[in-house]
């Protein structure tokens, strides 16, 4: 065993102890694969062994598989030889676990004859919302041990599962406190006392009783709720529901053929180009090397609205404390009030403790003075979308704040360089442009100016890490990355209901696209008013277009401002969210059209996506082409993390590049030719591009420093 080896192996006893340590998480890497093969040579000569416990050492027992393999060639270590080669040992071999089991991970325990689990452990496949399935046995050892129908829960909803349900549906054995290692060593000591030998999954058969017809059934269902258009889910459901039939080995063989498969099928390439841009949006090229970020250890935040009140938990919930100002007693008392609600109903549904929620709340100091403000290190604006008000606040930060802090607004629309000019110290001021729900949504997009220092943007970049954001940086542009990308896409939404589209056309053409909401029940949600009010303090920024947005303009003025009124684009029950075709919106949108000279007429599903997705995709162009973003996934991010678009279509640009930007360029001038160029003009560097037969992933890899 070599001193670099990934799993050590140690004697206690008649017991040996194989020991993972692959840092962060110990991800089930080719080397963790070839070092065990070589443990395992190393025990095979100790004559005295009577059990084995596989264990891990850091933050989790192995967390899954490398998803770095998926892109790359075939693996030179099959998961399959090497899960035999465990389970076909002659002794008891117990996995014992703790941290986040998923995928991999959970499947090499299953190879394992029995398994216990510290307390905290959660145990998940989450394969399918990669666009694959678990393909290293999951789908053939786990119904052995739990039946069909709860291997179908798990890879289905892709959830994790706490340790007791564990227990409890029959795959962990049993629960340890305390010393994982100790516990695990007893357990593995009485199998040995007490005359138990391996107890291989693969010798047992499933449950039929649990894979009736009516449970299938159920279970298609599910997969057609969750994942419209996916086919993971359902070859998820093929490859278990053959366990029933097959041998272990056989069915493992089945397993591995669908696997491959779903590996090779768009959705999967689409999922894991979204989780590797997500991994990318970190790397800055221009930050000198050298760059420190700044400790984050306190932090302010200003107005507590809506975001304010967000982000304020988004602080506390990373142990961060943080002074919350408003400028009247009663805007904070409501802010406060509005904080308490959120935990309390996070302590309802069982995500945190009471305990938990009055932490937190501890760390959230509200005040109505700015000198309260004078420790903190980061400092967030969150006040009304006003510059003159932004600029106050900003002259006032910087009277008070210490230096170095870094002075972030959350401004969605306004240029961040004219509130930066108020201050002395314009390179410490940064967009922080968070999502809402802000301490849910994992959006945060980074705005620098012309004069944000670097060390600014590593601060806020690494600080997204223990807020739970996934960062994505951007220029200053009217919108940013994803709002300007929300111009276009949003307008032809409205558009089309003055052209005789219901609003339940036009959303679920949308969502059967993937989109997570239709554009219009969005407005609702956020409120008709409030786009309605930016448009009309920008009114001269907007192309001379009289239909611009109308249909927004004409609920609004109909007093339908959305979910907060019960009705808007749709109607709304008393307390409930869920959008109710209304004829009343549906007459008062037509009417509008009417009046623009627009006829009624039909929208085909196809009609409704091209030109909902097409202005979205070439505005995603014009914004790489101008520098606004730095790489084409960092744009594919934003969409995906905080706008909704299916992360199985990779992203905007990813998606363009997969339908081709001759389809894209076609279209932008086949609807042209209908409504003119005012909105439908290409971008220049698509034209470009399709002339010279290029992607923009080609002409992204063109630009690369020593290509
Ligand atoms: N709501 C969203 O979906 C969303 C999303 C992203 C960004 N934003 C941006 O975030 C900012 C805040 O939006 P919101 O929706 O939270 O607004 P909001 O109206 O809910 O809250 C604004 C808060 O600021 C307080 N305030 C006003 N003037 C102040 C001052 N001078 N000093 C201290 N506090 C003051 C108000 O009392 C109020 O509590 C805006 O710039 C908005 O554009 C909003």
């Amino acid at each position: 065993m070599s001193a670099s080896s990934l799993v050590k192996i140690a004697k206690h006893g008649n017991v040996a102890v194989l020991t993972v340590n692959n840092p962060p998480v110990n991800t089930l890497s080719i080397k963790v694969r070839e070092d065990t093969h070589t443990a395992l040579d190393e025990m095979a000569r100790w004559p005295d062994v009577k059990a084995v416990v596989l264990i891990c050492e850091g933050r989790t027992f192995i967390s899954g598989a490398d998803i770095n393999e998926f892109a790359g060639p075939p693996q030179e270590v099959p998961y399959r030889q090497m899960f035999a080669r465990i389970e076909q040992l002659p002794v008891p071999v117990v996995a014992a676990m703790h941290g986040t089991v998923m995928g991999g991970g959970l499947e090499i325990s299953l190879a394992c004859h029995y398994r216990v689990a510290a307390p905290s452990t959660r145990f998940s496949f989450p394969e399918v919302t990669l666009g694959i399935i678990p393909g290293a046995g999951g789908t053939q050892r786990m119904p052995r041990l739990i039946g069909v129908e709860k291997t179908l829960d798990m890879v289905l909803n892709a959830k994790p599962v706490d340790a007791k349900t564990a227990v409890d549906w029959g795959f962990i054995d049993a629960l340890i406190d305390g010393d994982l290692k100790e516990g695990a060593l007893r357990f593995a000591e009485k199998l040995v006392a007490d005359g138990k030998g391996p107890r291989r999954t693969s010798e047992r058969s499933v449950d039929p009783s649990t894979c009736t017809a009516a449970i299938l059934d159920r279970m298609n269902a599910l997969a057609a709720k969750l994942y419209p258009n996916r086919v993971a889910p359902y070859t998820a459901i093929k490859a278990v529901r053959a366990s029933l039939d097959l041998p272990l080995a056989k069915g493992l063989e089945y397993e591995t053929e669908l696997a491959n498969e779903s590996k090779a099928t768009p959705e999967s390439k689409g999922s894991i180009h979204a989780f590797f841009a997500e991994r990318e949006t970190r790397k800055i090229p221009d930050l000198p090397a050298d760059t420190q970020a700044r400790p984050v250890k306190v932090a302010g935040v200003i107005g507590a609205g809506t975001m304010g009140g967000g982000i304020a938990i988004c602080f506390a919930n990373a142990g961060i404390p943080v002074t919350v100002l408003d400028a009247s007693d009663e805007g904070l008392k409501r802010g406060m009030a509005g904080i308490d609600k959120t935990y309390e109903s996070m302590v309802k549904r069982g995500r945190i403790t009471a305990e938990e929620k009055a932490q937190r709340l501890a760390l959230i100091t509200p005040s109505l003075k700015y000198e309260d403000l004078k420790s903190a290190d980061v400092i967030i604006e969150a006040v009304f979308e006003d510059m003159k008000l932004k600029q106050d606040v900003f002259r006032k930060l910087d009277a008070v704040a210490k230096p170095n802090a870094v002075l972030g607004t959350n401004t969605s629309t306004l240029d961040i360089n004219e509130i930066a000019k108020v201050t002395k110290r314009p390179a410490d001021v940064i967009g922080l442009h968070f999502f809402s729900p802000a301490n849910v949504m994992p959006l945060l997009e980074v705005v620098r100016t012309d004069t944000t220092g670097p060390a600014v943007i590593k601060t806020v970049m690494e600080l997204a890490k223990p807020l739970r954001k996934t960062p994505v940086l951007a220029r200053v542009c009217y919108g940013f990355i994803g709002n300007r990308m929300m111009e276009g896409y949003a307008r032809e939404a409205g558009r089309m209901t003055l052209e005789g589209a219901t609003p339940r056309e036009v959303d679920s053409a949308l969502q059967k696209f993937g989109m997570a909401m239709g554009m219009l029940a969005v407005f609702d949600m956020a409120g008709v008013d409030v786009g309605v009010k930016v448009h009309q303090a920008n009114a001269a920024q907007y192309p001379p277009d009289p239909t611009y947005y109308q249909s927004d303009f004409a609920l609004y003025e109909a007093g339908r401002l959305g979910q907060k009124t019960g009705k808007g684009y749709y109607r709304y029950e008393p307390g409930d969210r869920t959008p109710q075709d209304d004829p009343e919106a549906i007459a008062i949108l037509r009417e509008r059209g009417k009046k623009l000279g627009l006829e009624p007429r039909k929208h085909t599903e196809q009609e409704i996506v091209e030109r909902c997705i097409y202005p979205l995709m070439n505005e995603a162009i014009r914004i790489l082409e101008e520098g606004i973003a730095i790489r084409a996934s960092d744009v594919d991010v934003v969409w995906t993390a905080g706008y909704g678009f299916p992360r199985y279509r990779g992203g905007p640009l990813y998606y363009a590049d997969q339908i081709g930007l001759k389809t894209l360029l076609d279209g932008m001038l086949k609807y042209q030719k209908i409504f003119g160029p005012m909105h439908w003009q290409p971008a220049k560097l698509l034209v470009e591009l399709v002339q010279k037969g290029m992607s923009i992933a080609d002409w992204e890899r063109s630009r690369r420093p020593g290509k």
